[in-house]
């Protein structure tokens, strides 16, 4: 079983994902750009029994087995850069969603590579970059109570890194993977966040992605 750092691990969707990777057995560390803070989230976090959650820094988080991406867009590809020895030939899966606030919507931003998966990817060529978790309402998966029962889209262009990750979040409590394909469609993935966010402020919920017609 991998171990799972999280760059930017201290904020709301980092820690969700962490509660629900620690409850599926999986040991998890909250990466920060102060690991007293991380260590003070991680300590935060209510003990599942199975995995762990740890705090440390960002550098530290990034020579774990597996990577996850939980940084604000604006900051992702600066973090990444400069941890880009350690994420030599690891998956890496970002779930970084860009996005701009307007009124009462959240609207999609494009970088100039269509999506921020692949401008991961673009950053970090020796990475297996893998994108997943971008529409989870991050209070919800914090909540192993919340009675989540969402799926997760996934993309890549690395096959077998993508086969891993889907494995992994099967055993994640509430989620399901579903195989969406590969690197063309993150600029899609990414930019319906800004759907489901704007639905979630609309009607006042924690709505999330289910898609029906799949066979179990
Ligand atoms: N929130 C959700 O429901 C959700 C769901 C799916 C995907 N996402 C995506 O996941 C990512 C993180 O979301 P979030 O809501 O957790 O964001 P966030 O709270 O704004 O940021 C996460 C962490 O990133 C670190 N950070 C902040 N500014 C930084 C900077 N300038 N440079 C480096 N690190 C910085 C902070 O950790 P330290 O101060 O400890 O370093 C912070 O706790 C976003 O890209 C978002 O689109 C969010």
């Amino acid at each position: 079983m991998e171990t799972v750092g999280i760059l930017g691990g201290t904020g709301p969707a980092g820690r969700g994902v962490a509660v629900r990777l620690a409850s599926a057995g999986y040991d998890v560390v909250l990466g920060s750009r102060d690991a007293q803070r991380a260590s003070d989230v991680a300590s935060a976090i209510p003990s599942t029994g199975a995995g762990t959650v740890s705090g440390v820094s960002n550098e530290d988080a990034a020579t774990r087995d597996l990577v996850v991406v939980a940084t604000p867009f604006e900051s992702t590809i600066a973090t990444l850069t400069a941890l880009r020895a350690q994420l030599k030939g690891k998956i890496v899966i970002s779930m970084v969603n860009a996005l701009a606030r307007e009124g009462r919507e959240l609207v999609p931003l494009y970088p100039p590579r269509g999506s921020m998966a692949a401008q991961i990817a673009f950053a970090l060529p020796e990475s297996l970059v893998v994108g997943a978790f971008h529409h989870l309402p991050a209070s919800m998966m914090e909540d192993l109570a919340s009675g989540l029962d969402a799926d997760v889209l996934i993309f890549s262009d690395h096959h077998d890194a993508r086969a891993r990750v889907g494995e992994i979040i099967n055993e994640m409590p509430g989620l399901r993977s579903i195989v969406a394909g590969s690197m063309s469609l993150a600029s899609a993935i990414e930019a319906f966040t800004a759907v489901c966010i704007s639905v979630n402020i609309r009607h006042k919920a924690h709505s999330y992605v289910k898609l029906a017609g799949l066979d179990e």
